[in-house]
């Protein structure tokens, strides 16, 4: 294999370009040139492929710097559908007009899903991101463990359930245990949590904070570092009478609540807090907006103004307040941990693809002897038995309903990934450049513009004329391509 193609797909992270860092050198020591593609998908879905070559003369382009948040070559929620056949060969017959011989995508579940199809194309290997720390198995036989349940709400007529696992749990069988960006995400919320809890002590308040995570409750349970009183989590059904009784027990004793809860809490019929306004991201995946606020209204309802005039001045509707983290928890400098085991990973993809291996991903893996290592998983294996890939979900038992906190092994969960996370040189970087005045005085320099100067086009490719190029794009697609893509040609 001479060249690679790299992709980054979906919500970013912190350590994308970590990734993209460790597999260039990698790529560099073993002399294959790695072309960058714009956007993720998005760049495969115009016939003029947008690129970026990260390593002429295999020397890694300045611009790619581990340390950095986000991703320099650009991302997109752009899917590739595994129904659309034509739109699969397209791609493969893209990817061949650049030359490329092997591709790395560096993506969450949404990407895994669209590997099998690809990889019957052109080789193909995932090199694992997400801040909500949803792509891996909590054990190896959790594909397993889901059903297809008739639902006539439901796409399609169906939904998937997950059944009770019968093995006996150990942290050391996960399949990839932790995933680049989740640490800076947590990292993030604890932060914010942190910093919440004293303006609520002096105010006599109820925080609300919601973190991301959609579905999964990772994020929540390691906002713990953060000190909260109760953590809310997606894969525990709401006890609001149970939630309200101890919100009242801690503001009685000290006057002041810090709640996390991860964006995606059910109540104990199953229904989204936060997507009571439901919309979907282009790839599918429910946009939730609000669980915290939702939260809220219950609590002013359930609690009172009356309850809280025996402590304050004012209404509930006052005391209580919300916070999202939002998207600082998924940019910025990536934190030690994140930057560190994303260059390992992507290093390790590129691996995998010169060894042979495809429809592979890349992992990371714990163990108490070795602590982390890399290895590579046959993608197969995340599959249930209809074929699908499912996010995965914080493991239940990480976590204590009674007490709303980490249980026990929820807390040896967390150990080996937080104890050394933050690097020297990341509260350095902070002391030494947050208040550079330079900072006052100069504008903010963007990387895509150094990025832009470098981007490349192909002018024809296998199988498709000039013709094919220009006036027909495919019609779900039309809004990717065009204006953007043509003007930057310029
Ligand atoms: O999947 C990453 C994530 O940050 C989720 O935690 C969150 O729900 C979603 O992406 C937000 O997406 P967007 O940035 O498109 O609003």
């Amino acid at each position: 294999m001479k060249r690679i193609g790299i992709l980054t797909a979906g919500g970013d992270t912190p350590a994308m370009n970590a990734t993209i860092h460790g597999a260039v050198v990698r790529a560099n020591q073993l002399k294959v040139e790695v072309f960058g593609l714009i956007k993720g998908f998005n760049s495969l879905f115009n016939p003029r492929v947008p690129h970026v070559h990260l390593n002429p003369l295999y020397q890694e382009i300045p611009e790619i710097d581990p340390t950095k948040g986000g991703t320099i070559i650009g991302s997109s929620r752009d899917y590739v559908d595994p129904e659309k056949k034509a739109e699969l060969d397209l791609v493969a017959s893209r990817l061949e007009g650049l030359g490329v011989e092997g591709l790395i995508c560096v993506g969450g579940d949404g990407t895994l899903n669209g590997l099998q199809p690809l990889a019957e194309r052109l080789p193909t290997v995932l090199a694992p991101k997400t801040i909500d720390n949803d792509l891996g198995l909590n054990y190896p036989h959790e594909p397993d463990e889901w059903v297809r349940v008739k639902d006539p709400q439901a796409n399609h007529g169906s939904r998937y359930e997950q059944r009770a696992s019968h093995a006996m749990f150990d942290l050391e069988y996960m399949v990839n245990y932790v995933t680049p960006g989740y640490a800076t995400a947590v990292f993030v919320s604890a932060g914010g949590v942190e910093r919440i809890r004293t303006t609520a002590e002096s105010h006599r308040r109820i925080a609300i904070i919601e973190v991301m995570g959609r579905h999964s409750g990772y994020i929540a349970l390691g906002s713990a570092y953060g000190r909260p009183d109760i953590i809310l989590v997606p894969e525990h059904p709401l006890d609001l009478e149970h939630l309200v009784e101890r919100v009242k027990q801690l503001y009685d004793l000290q006057k002041n609540v810090v709640i996390v809860c991860g964006e995606g809490i059910v109540d104990n019929r199953g229904r989204e807090l936060g997507a009571e306004t439901k919309t979907t991201d282009p790839a599918g995946n429910i946009a939730l907006s609000g669980a915290a606020e939702a939260l809220r209204h219950k609590f002013i309802q359930m609690i009172g103004d009356r309850y809280f005039q025996l402590y304050r001045r004012g209404t509930a509707r006052e005391a209580i307040f919300t916070r999202k983290v939002g998207h600082t928890q998924r940019g910025g400098r990536p934190i030690l941990f994140d930057r560190f085991y994303a260059a390992q990973l992507g290093a390790k993809a590129v691996e995998l693809l010169l060894e042979g291996h495809n429809n592979a991903v890349a992992t990371l893996q714990y163990n108490s002897k070795r602590g982390f290592y890399v290895d590579g998983y046959d993608a197969n294996r995340f599959r249930d038995r209809w074929g699908y890939i499912h996010a995965r979900h914080m493991f239940p038992a990480f976590y204590d309903p009674k007490l709303m906190k980490p249980s026990r092994i929820g807390i040896d969960y967390l150990l080996p990934i937080f104890t050394d996370a933050i690097g020297e040189d990341d509260m350095e970087h902070m002391r030494r450049t947050l208040f550079s005045q330079g900072n006052l005085a100069q504008p903010y320099h963007s990387i895509n513009t150094d990025v832009n100067k470098r981007i490349r086009y192909v002018t024809s490719v296998v199988g498709e004329t000039d013709s094919e190029i220009a006036p027909a794009p495919m019609p779900d697609l039309a809004k990717h391509l065009g204006t953007g893509a043509a003007k930057s040609e310029k």
